[in-house]
């Protein structure tokens, strides 16, 4: 038995770029695709996205923190923790007012985490930021060791886990207490990228009762892929749209590195 996963995320409100990755998976032919969360913000075109994951009701999808702001309206809650999210939360307000309500109650009925199971003991985890966190008290970025984020995923014994939220995809082979390895995939992102390349991606996770792979008994297969995209008209798109500080989008999508380089949000 195989069996095909497909995944991506941070789509932010993007519509071109969501369609690049798109026509990519379409090609990979696989038994599930699931979006892990951020469908809206940092993008002028938040209504179009939530539709169009509703018109497809076989996707999975996940939420992530940014949907939650939307839905649960974090500027009448939450207190930001720096300029940018000060910034961020304004921007929320203003995409919940683009939102059906509707809309809105779909995206904050989609689960926090979703587990899959191809065959007995054989687990695939996928969340937005961290299994126990959505993405705003922690995070796996770059910066963390292989060993830093094992310690981290110390009480989590999936054979694979998969999220987004960090914007930059990556395959990591996380080492854990009991000798085994875990895969830990990284599918971020549609919308605009943080890792310098700025082609959106998406990432493939494969399971076989026979494998001979790299985790969980070789029994998984993982890889990210980097879609070709003319960011130029989207950039350029963003900067004349109705968002706030749309030019800070605008270069992000051109350079895919995030627009303040000195306060990276995780
Ligand atoms: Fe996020």
């Amino acid at each position: 038995m195989k069996f095909k996963y497909c995944l991506y995320s941070d789509i932010h409100g993007q519509i071109p770029q969501l369609e690049a990755v798109e026509a990519a998976v379409e090609k990979e032919n696989a038994d599930k695709i699931i979006v892990i969360g951020d469908l809206v913000g940092l993008g002028p075109e938040p209504a179009e996205i939530v539709q169009r994951m509703m018109d497809r009701p076989w996707i999975d999808v996940i939420i992530g923190n940014v949907d939650l702001w939307v839905t649960r309206k974090i500027w009448e809650t939450g207190t930001p923790k720096s300029p940018h999210q000060e910034w961020m939360f304004r921007m929320m307000e203003m995409t919940r007012e683009r939102l059906s309500d509707d809309q809105i109650e779909w995206l904050d009925k989609r689960p926090f985490s979703i587990t899959y199971t191809p065959e007995i003991n054989r687990n695939f985890h996928v969340f937005h930021g961290t299994p126990y966190d959505i993405g705003d008290s922690d995070a796996f970025p770059f910066r963390l060791t292989d060993d830093e984020i094992g310690e981290k995923l110390d009480d989590f014994d999936f054979d694979v886990g998969a999220h987004g939220h960090i914007h930059g995809p990556s395959v990591r082979h996380i080492p854990k207490k009991n000798g085994e390895t875990q895969i830990l995939v990284c599918a971020a992102a549609v919308g605009m990228s943080w890792d310098g390349d700025p082609r959106p991606s998406y990432a493939v996770v494969e399971y076989a009762s026979e494998g001979a792979w790299d985790a969980g008994n070789g029994k998984w297969n993982c890889r990210v892929e980097r879609v070709e995209f003319d960011s130029e008209e989207q950039a350029t798109f963003n900067e004349n749209s109705w968002i706030e500080h749309g030019e800070r989008i605008g270069g992000m999508i051109r350079s895919g590195t995030f627009w303040n380089p000195e306060h990276m949000p995780h």
